[in-house]
């Protein structure tokens, strides 16, 4: 049987998660963690070697909507921690969209994916933004909707809204991602902003703020001037929290870390899941992590994005 393998990175939000569903600017990275998908052209829908209900896989199901299959054996690997907010859905979408292509024998194509994978995100979230699904087929560093941004990837268009996104090149620097281990599903913390947002001017306001703080904090970190994007980037974790999208438990790694640390926030959806904190020292951080009962990952960025596995 002839197996077809792709992954795609996961990712961090450095500014502005929330506020990119209604259009305002935001940074995110890939990380080096992926996820890798392994398909092949099966008469029975087949996950890791068990006959499955494909019901149970909004996101695997939409995808093969997309090419017309009915059934399939795919086998997934991963050393992303799901529901921590490090954009493993979105990784999951954009390497098995690659891998089905590659299976169907269509040419690799990254916007083409882009579109797939983040039609699946939405169709099994019900809200959001194409940032996740845009970090992971792309890799490196991306920004939505940045106002100078002359080399634009692709634009994507949705209900109402516009997201133009870039190619963001970070000089080097080091982070430390915290995980809760509390795990928080990314689609009603998303719908529960909107309603916050639609009902209250002054959750209107927030989310402008978080626009502003966010492109104040890409100028800091294109001239990698970590003073200044750490200082943003807890400003944007205090504006999360006003949202409601923190909770104790990251804002206890968020203060640990702040001790050693240009600047530490919530990243992803919140409610749970991951914060990140940009730091020269990210032993003490890490173990600062540890000793609040988080999970402290020190990441690589510049990492590819989606491809093609042989
Ligand atoms: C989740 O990683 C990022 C959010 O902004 C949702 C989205 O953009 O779709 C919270």
């Amino acid at each position: 049987m002839k197996t077809f393998s792709a992954s795609a990175p996961g990712k961090f939000v450095v500014l502005g998660e929330h506020a990119v569903v209604f259009g305002k600017p935001a940074v995110a990275l890939a990380i080096d963690r992926r996820f890798k998908c392994t398909v092949s052209e099966d008469d029975a829908f087949i996950v890791n070697g068990e006959k499955d209900d494909i019901n149970k896989h909004p996101h695997v199901k939409h995808i093969m909507d997309i090419h017309g299959l009915k059934t399939i054996n795919l086998t997934s690997e991963s050393n992303l921690p799901s529901g921590a907010g490090l954009g493993s859905s979105a990784a999951l979408c954009a390497a098995l969209s690659c891998a089905v292509r590659h299976m169907l024998g269509k040419p690799f194509d990254a916007e083409e994916i882009l579109k797939e994978a983040y039609a699946a995100e939405y169709g099994a979230q019900g809200i959001g933004s194409p940032m996740d699904t845009s970090i992971s087929v792309h890799g490196g560093g991306i920004g939505l909707n940045l106002p100078d941004s002359d080399n634009i990837l692709w634009s994507v268009k949705n209900r109402g809204q516009k997201w133009d996104v870039c190619d963001v090149h970070t000089p080097e620097m080091t982070f430390v991602i915290g995980f809760t281990g509390k795990r928080a599903l990314t689609g009603p913390l998303v719908e529960k902003v909107r309603r916050y947002r639609d009902s209250n001017r002054f959750a209107k306001d927030i989310v402008d703020e978080i626009g502003s703080v966010t492109l104040e904090g890409v100028d800091a970190l294109r001239e990698g001037n970590k003073v200044k994007l750490g200082k943003f980037m807890t400003d944007n974790h205090k504006l999360l929290s006003i949202l409601g999208v923190s909770c104790p438990e990251l804002n206890s790694l968020v203060d640990a870390a702040n001790e050693y640390s240009y600047g530490a926030k919530l990243t992803g959806a919140g409610g749970g899941g991951s914060m990140i904190a940009l730091t020269d020292e990210p032993e003490k951080v890490s173990r600062a992590i540890l000793l609040r009962g988080g999970r402290p990952i020190t990441v690589n960025t510049g990492e590819p994005g989606v491809r093609i596995e042989e």
